[in-house]
């Protein structure tokens, strides 16, 4: 049996120590750490029953072939957000909990009203409790985004013992929003809302409500990078989905990624644009991030990529400027650094082309941020167009990996960049070799590249 116990935890990161310390080991901030006491409680802060009951089901297996039987409805249900549902792997999934992370202002609230209204408006109960705003005010912006008419239920509230005696009123809901997870707190915990204790012990009421009663959760939290409010990574991996969403400031386009999904995959990702009427869905993101393109610049190459099963266009834009500096700077947005050194390497050793006394700007326009290492042509090209001055054809997409012997090496679904490429308008496509015969689009002229220098006595 488990007593009233005292315990220092890092309010960053989660780590619990015996004694105050002025240092957290673990994630090695300042005083984050701060005392906590946790009453009668279990293993991770659920509260301790009297002796568990001997239930029919307890202990028992299942055989894997016979659960499809045991699925008496379908498990799962579109958002009708078709950008939200990509993300999901299609739809929620009854019983699974979701958090949605972002920096404060992004559009989180924003996202689930709307996707809220849109399965009540199916019939669906929708429970959105807010534990920020006022009901008033969660009213007032669903009125400014023409919402009024869902059958959304709004609540503010923020103790979770209350939430789930409201929640286990009447059907059950098909979605509950907790609008965030930080203003949660449980009365087994003592210790101030947004801490790590009380958030993580809230989320594990929410979840057991979840996963018993088969409603999906979605928590948003919030997260600062200086890590101030408690970080809600401490519930990453007690969720079955994390997703981020994210913008950069000043754009008006917002990106919903999966950093982790027991139920689909992790590489999709949902486009959205903010605008005066709420977050609108992107259908065809590359439309987006091509839009004012400045055609006749040096340094930008158009880079055909994938996230996750979508085609992507995308611009590279690099600045290659002769550097003040003892060493030259290096600046990347949207794309690995290492990766940047490499390609650098790689123009440098097989190709003739010395950056070394240059600055290197690298930037993926409209935010997006890019994992493939097939952009390594596109980037390649634009560094090389800006070097030399020499504009790269505006109707010119290029992917490709680069290795680190200069060779150009096929990359996955060829296919699938070259066809949206073509349907975009483009005529030409700078590719690996392997792609030109396999992938022939009537109207895209396909130039297959085996070695970087090839490419470069190109451009320059
Ligand atoms: P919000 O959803 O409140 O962000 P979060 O819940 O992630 O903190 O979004 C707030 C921002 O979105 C705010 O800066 C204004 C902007 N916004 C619009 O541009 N248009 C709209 O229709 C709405 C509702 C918000
Ligand atoms: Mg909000």
């Amino acid at each position: 049996m488990a007593r009233a116990t005292t315990t220092y935890v890092c309010q960053s990161c989660g780590a619990t120590y015996g004694r105050w310390q002025g240092k957290c080991e673990s994630c090695g901030a300042w005083n984050t750490i701060a005392e906590e006491s946790v009453a009668a409680t279990g293993v991770g802060g659920a509260p301790v029953k009297g002796g568990a009951k001997a239930g029919k089901t307890r202990g028992r297996a299942f055989a894997l072939a016979g659960l499809d039987g045991a699925n008496d409805q379908a498990p799962r249900t579109e958002t009708q957000v078709g950008e939200l549902d990509r993300v999901f792997g299609g739809g929620l999934v009854k019983g699974s909990v979701i958090l949605i992370g972002g920096d404060p202002g992004i559009g989180k609230s924003t996202l689930l009203i709307q996707a809220s209204a849109r399965l009540a408006r199916m019939g669906h109960r929708v429970v959105y409790i807010s534990g920020e705003e006022a009901v008033g005010q969660v009213r007032l912006r669903a009125e400014r985004l023409g919402l009024t008419a869902s059958p959304v239920e709004l609540a503010a509230e923020t103790n979770v013992e209350d939430i789930v005696a409201t929640l286990s009123e009447g059907p059950v809901p098909r979605l509950v929003v907790i609008d965030s997870i930080q203003t949660m707190w449980t009365d087994t915990v003592e210790s101030a809302p947004g801490t790590v204790s009380q958030v993580r012990s809230a989320a594990q009421v929410l979840i057991r409500f979840a996963k018993k009663s088969g409603s999906a959760v979605i928590l948003v939290g919030h997260v600062t990078k200086d890590g101030q409010i408690a970080g809600p990574r401490v519930v990453e991996h007690m969720v079955d989905a994390v997703m981020s969403f994210e913008g950069e400031g000043g754009h008006h386009f917002r990106i919903l990624r999966a950093v982790k999904n027991r139920f689909g995959p992790t590489d999709e990702i949902g486009v959205f644009e903010m605008t005066g009427k709420g977050l609108r869905e992107v259908p065809n993101p590359s439309e987006l991030f091509l839009a004012g393109r400045d055609l006749g610049a040096p340094g930008t190459a158009v880079f055909a990529g994938m996230e996750g099963t979508r085609p992507v266009l995308v611009e590279i834009q690099a600045l290659v400027a002769p550097s003040t500096l003892g060493t030259p700077r290096r600046a990347v947005v949207g794309w690995d650094p290492a990766r940047l050194s490499m390609v650098l390497a790689v123009l440098d050793a097989h190709c003739g082309v010395r950056l070394g006394g240059h600055d290197v700007y690298l930037n993926v326009a409209g935010g997006l941020r890019i994992a493939e290492p097939a952009a390594d042509l596109a980037v390649a090209a634009a560094l090389v167009s800006s070097l030399s001055g020499a504009v790269l054809p505006a109707d010119a997409a290029y992917f490709g990996e680069v290795s680190l012997s200069g060779a150009v090496r096929p990359v996955a679904q060829a296919a699938a960049r070259l066809k949206e490429a073509k349907k975009l308008g483009f005529t030409k496509a700078v590719v690996p070799e392997i792609a030109r015969g396999e992938t022939v689009e009537p109207g895209l002229s396909v130039q297959a590249v085996t070695n970087l220098s090839t490419l470069v006595a190109d451009i320059a």
